[in-house]
Parts: structure tokens; sequence; C-alpha cells
């Protein structure tokens, strides 16, 4: 199950915001996250704050969700009164956004449309189990005004996804985006995940061929992380699984590397490959350029103006909040000068575009250069003044991070 939430201070009942940081809300973009918190089944490696029916019992139900998110668009549209700007963004994800009907999610973007208006050229992605989209509700969504689809297909092989407990047969996520295709959505990315106990470099090079030969305009590929609390957590803990190997993950991310990028789809983020710019995930890149964005739901942080809050996990719990008109914010920080100035370095370094060597201080600034001796940063970009990760380099990011920041 997932773990507790960080402590930070009490969040005032009424949602409010201190006024200076209503000021420039939306300077670097403005975003919106909706989080929905059901799942069919849980898959045994994920820990994401989900509910299948047996685990909410009827306290918590899908048919009311809708509502209750409706109820916290209106005290978000109260707190910021006017401060947002049209909407850039809008991510549904989860859990399994569409086992909500469609129609429930098109009300909800109805919702944020009324509360706050939507960018002329919005990007509305939502997340997506293969099984869990049909022809019908994909030209739903599309009519509703969804215009990216993400669909988490893992893998190609069975074996693969039987140990990872996922509900859809092989084959069924490439049928997704065709129908997404036909459907008429422009943007369509494939999840995959490499790793997983049993994996081969076959296994996952025909991962990576199913990808490319479904025709998505972007890809993201993650590796298995085993997470403590997790059904596959207690199997590695028993040694009835093996952990990951590093090297073999590194392997892993070098074949998706030159299988993507032969492919035509080039890395924008360590874990992140897109066909084109219109094609990167434009929610995730204001995720990752500190924007603000406020997360609806139970469970979701929310960052504006410099305060970052979280709401409370349970949806029972959430859904109390605001049938008593209180905000579902369980705490929040204010966020230092510090605390933004290490997110920014370990979010942008990610980045291909990297970041600045401006916003280094001079002990960064030497790490920065024995990494660039060490060919972990790209050399030319490094005398144009940026830290940007060369292939080595994204296979050690964490490392690199922790170097630049030490
Ligand atoms: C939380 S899911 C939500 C969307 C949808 N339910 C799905 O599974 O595709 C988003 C992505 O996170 C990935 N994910 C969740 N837990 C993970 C883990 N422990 N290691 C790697 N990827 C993980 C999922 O596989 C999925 O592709
Ligand atoms: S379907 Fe997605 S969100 Fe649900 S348990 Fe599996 S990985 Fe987690």
């Amino acid at each position: 199950m997932p773990g507790p939430l960080p402590e930070g201070d009490p969040a005032p009942r009424d949602g409010a915001l201190p006024p200076a940081a209503l000021v420039d809300v939306g300077k670097r973009g403005f975003g919106v996250y909706v989080h929905v918190p059901f799942c069919a089944s849980r898959c045994g490696y994920c820990d994401f704050n989900t509910y299948t029916a047996t685990e909410l019992g009827g306290g918590a139900d899908q048919a009311a969700y809708a509502d209750t998110v409706l109820a916290e668009i209106a005290l978000a549209a109260r707190v910021l009164d006017g401060a947002a700007p049209a909407v850039d963004t809008v991510f549904f994800g989860g859990g399994t956004p569409t086992l909500l009907p469609a129609a429930d999610l098109a009300r909800v973007l109805d919702g944020l449309d009324k509360a706050f208006g939507l960018a002329p050229d919005v990007e509305v992605t939502t997340e997506a189990n293969p099984e869990s989209v049909t022809r019908e509700s994909l030209t739903a969504l599309r009519r509703a005004g969804f215009n990216r689809i993400s669909l988490g297909m893992q893998s190609a092989r069975p074996h693969v996804l039987t140990v990872l407990d996922r509900r859809h047969r092989a084959g069924r996520p490439q049928a997704a985006v065709a129908e997404a295709r036909e459907a008429g959505f422009a943007h369509v990315n494939l999840d995959l995940i490499y790793g997983a106990p049993g994996e081969s470099a076959d296994d996952w090079q025909a991962s990576l061929d199913a990808v490319v030969a479904a025709g998505v305009d972007h890809v993201s590929a993650y590796s298995l992380i085993v997470e403590d609390g997790t059904r596959l957590g207690r199997q590695v803990a028993r040694g009835e699984l093996p952990m990951p190997d590093d090297d073999v993950l590194a392997d892993r991310y070098l074949q998706a590397e030159s299988t993507l990028t032969a492919a035509g789809l080039e890395w924008y983020e360590v874990s992140n490959w897109a066909a084109t710019d219109q094609a990167r995930c434009r929610h995730n890149e204001l995720y990752w350029r500190s924007g603000d964005w406020w997360g609806f739901g139970p469970g979701a942080h929310s960052h504006v103006g410099g305060i970052r809050w979280w709401n409370v996990r349970h949806p029972t719990a959430y859904a109390a909040r605001l049938v008593d008109s209180e905000s579902p914010a369980h705490a929040r920080e204010v966020l230092d000068d510090g605390t933004r100035h290490v997110e920014d370095v370990m979010l942008q370094l990610r980045l291909a575009d990297g970041l600045p060597l401006a916003s280094l201080d001079s002990a960064g600034l030497a790490a920065a250069e024995r990494a660039c001796d060490d060919g972990l940063l790209e050399a030319a970009q490094h005398a144009a003044g940026r830290a940007v990760l060369t292939l080595r380099g994204r296979l050690l990011a964490d490392s690199v991070v922790r170097d630049l920041l030490a």
C-alpha cells in the first residue's frame, strides 16, 4: 500500500493561499492534473494511490467521483479568484482514468473550462489502460476535447505482462493505438517498463519493435522500480524474484535509445522520446520547468506561486472534506530558494536542453567540469554554458545530479 504523506505545515481549511503566491501564477505555464484513483486490479509492482472496488468498499464510489472533483474545481476557482491564466495543459492520470465513463471525464474537462478557461492550444491528455478503452469511448473522449492519450503497454511479451500482473493481452495496446488514431488522436504515447524479472534482451527488443511498428509519436520507457510494500517488493524480499540488475538496466536503456532513435524518435527527457517537438508531453515539461499546477483528487500534489500542497490520500476522506465544503489539502510547504534550486537541478538536468551552468554554485561548476572531463556532460554544450548529459551521462543521471549539488 502507498506510504505515508510527507509532513509539511497544516493547510488552512478554506484552502486560501497567501496573496503573494497569487501575483505571478502561470508565469511558467499553468497546468491541471486530475487524479483518478481507481483500477480494475492492482499490478504487483505499483504503489500509486489507487484502489480496486474491493479495497474501497461501498464508501467511495466511482459514480460520484466526477462530481467530487467538480467540487474541488469550484474551490480552486474561489481560491485563485481570477489570478490564474487560461489552462495550458490538462492531464488525467491514475489509477485508470478511463475506468470512468468518457462522459464523466468530459464533464470534469468542461468544469475546468468554465472555472479557468482552457487556452486555445490546450493539451488534454488522459492515461489509459489498453483494455479500458474502446472505439466508442476514444471517439467520445476526442469529441470532448482530449487530444493526447497515453497507453500503458509495458511489454509486448505475454510472460512479462504476467509477471507485471497486467490485465491486457499482448497486441491489445497496438490495437488501441490504431483505434485512437482512427478516433482522431494526433498524439499517442505508449509506456514501456524494462528490467522485469525474466525479461530477456530479445523480449525487450520485441517491445521496442512493437512500439515503433505501432507508429506512436511518443514513448516513455522506465526501468522497473521495486517499491517497498508492493506484492513485487515482497516477492523480491523473499527471494522468489530477482532484483533488476543495474548493468542489465543500462544495456536495456542503450537498446531503447538506439531502436527509438533509428525510428526517428528523439530523447527530450532521460525516459521520454518524441517524434517531433509538438509530440512532447507539454504537461510533464511544465512540471520539469517548475510551472504552476493544481492537482485535483486524493493524494494529488499542487504547486502554485512557490507553495506546494498535497491532498488527503484516501478517496473517502477526500470526498468527506469536499462534502463539508472544506479544502481536501492535507498539508503544505513554502518552497525556499535552496529547495527550488535542488529541484531545478534534479529535473532540468534530465532534459535534453539541460540546465544553464550559471545556475550552479562554485562547487557545482567544478563538478560540472569534472563530469565533462569524464564524458558525462556534452563538451560543446559545456563550452556554451549549459550542462547537458551525454548518453553515458544519461545512464548515470542520478549520480551526476548528486555531484552537481554536493
Ligand atoms: C501509475 S500508471 C497510470 C496509468 C495506467 N494505469 C497504466 O498502468 O498505464 C502510469 C505508469 O507508471 C508506471 N509505473 C507504475 N509503477 C511503476 C514502477 N514501480 N516501476 C516502473 N513503472 C511504474 C506504469 O506501468 C504506467 O505505465
Ligand atoms: S493499472 Fe496502472 S495505476 Fe493501476 S495498479 Fe497497474 S500500474 Fe498502477
